[in-house]
């Protein structure tokens, strides 16, 4: 095993609090630090965690000028990610940050120069690409069960009127947001985003569509992709539509498609040929993981189980371990992540071009590729 040793800091103690057992168990992890602004939640997680008091920030630039942090992990409100990004790499840290990578085609593009220059690691944390069902389904299309893919289709349906999230979600455009639709799309292609043309449909409330002048109730895009035949669909809305949380993805193949369940805990479906359909559960991945962080995938070590991101999404699928055993990997190995800038960029510029494209009447819209 590599002996190398990291010290990592985890910003934003919402769903951020999640990463800091994981990290503890990794036996790669010399320490982990936390930053928050609020004082009372450092100190009641430093006693619960048994963390080092010197690792624990209220400000996030103070992490920047310590030279014994070698790791920054990014979990604050979505408009701090591309600052926060930046400022890290720029401060030679190896940089995680959860979804969405920016909010706009220009950050998405100060990121992927910034990690250029860096030279450090840059992961954006999708969960989405290591839920057991995705990464089920990428090993069907990887072994070549599915034949030749024909089509792929995903959705993030969810109503985030529901107490508990943040102010600054009222009303924020669909598509801007539009990974965990997109991602999977894309990544069982093995391709990027190459154009988009996407609607929008239905109308918000006077109230919401003020806020980000976005009046959308759903967004609903179709992709072309980078040197393939497929077209990619997906499909996302916050507010004003009535159904259970679903984020979800499927793939249609010549020999073998897999549908992704109606309702949470109902099982998904694989389609093998002729009328056949088979209900399944699709296997855990801990086998995917060391031992040490592979109990993680499983929904009872949850350490939040009531925060609002994880009552809505599905459990993240047991994503959480393998996130962080790549980001990891990637540092300790001296390699790019399985989701590096520039395919951060492009899985994000997906959605904020799909997004642009809805509030010009479904225009065709060119999706940057970071090469
Ligand atoms: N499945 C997923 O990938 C997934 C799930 C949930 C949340 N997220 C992402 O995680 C991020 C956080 O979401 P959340 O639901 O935990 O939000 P939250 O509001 O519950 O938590 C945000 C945290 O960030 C901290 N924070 C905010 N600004 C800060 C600053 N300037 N410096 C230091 N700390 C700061 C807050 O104190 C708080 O602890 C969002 O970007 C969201 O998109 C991703």
């Amino acid at each position: 095993m590599n002996e190398k040793k990291i010290t990592v800091v985890i910003v934003g103690m919402g769903f951020g609090k999640e990463f800091i057992q994981i990290y503890q168990s990794h036996p790669n992890i010399k320490a982990v630090g936390i930053c928050t602004r609020n004082k009372e939640t450092i100190t009641e997680l430093a006693k619960k965690f048994n963390l080092d008091k010197n690792l624990c920030f209220e400000h996030f630039d103070d992490i920047l000028e310590r030279k014994d942090v070698d790791a920054i992990h990014i979990v604050t409100p979505v408009p701090e990610h591309a600052r926060m990004t930046i400022a890290s790499l720029n401060a030679n840290k190896h940089t995680a940050c959860t979804i969405p990578m920016a909010m706009t085609i220009e950050d998405c593009k100060a990121i992927v120069e910034a990690k250029r220059k860096a030279n450090k690691v840059y992961m954006m944390m999708e969960t989405a690409l290591y839920t057991r069902e995705f990464l089920y389904g990428l090993h069907l299309a990887e072994s070549g069960k599915l034949g030749r893919i024909q089509f792929v289709r995903g959705s993030h349906i969810q109503d985030m009127s529901m107490e508990g999230w943040a102010e600054y979600w009222k009303g924020f455009p669909p598509m801007l947001n539009g990974t965990h639709a997109i991602s999977p799309l894309l990544r069982i292609n093995n391709t990027k985003a190459d154009t988009v043309v996407c609607h929008g449909s239905g109308r918000l409330s006077d109230d919401l569509a003020k806020r980000y002048g976005s009046p959308f109730a759903v967004e609903t895009a179709t992709f072309t992709l980078k040197n393939s035949d497929v077209v990619a669909e997906a499909t996302r809305s916050l507010f004003d539509v009535v159904r259970q949380y679903r984020e979800s993805y499927d793939v249609y193949g010549t020999k073998m498609s897999f549908e992704w369940e109606q309702l949470q805990d109902e099982q998904h479906v694989l389609f093998d040929g002729g009328e056949n359909a088979l209900r399944i559960d699709v296997p855990d991945t801990d086998e995917m993981l060391i031992p040490e962080i592979a109990h993680y995938t499983r929904r009872e070590k949850i350490d939040d189980p009531n925060h609002v991101s994880f009552l809505q999404g599905a459990g993240h699928g047991g994503s959480h371990p393998h996130l962080v055993q790549e980001f990891l990997n990637a540092i300790i190995e001296g390699r790019n992540s399985a989701v590096d800038a520039d395919v951060a960029a492009n899985y994000t510029c997906a959605g904020i071009c799909a997004h642009e494209s809805a509030m010009n009447n479904g225009k065709r819209i060119s999706i940057p590729i970071f090469e």
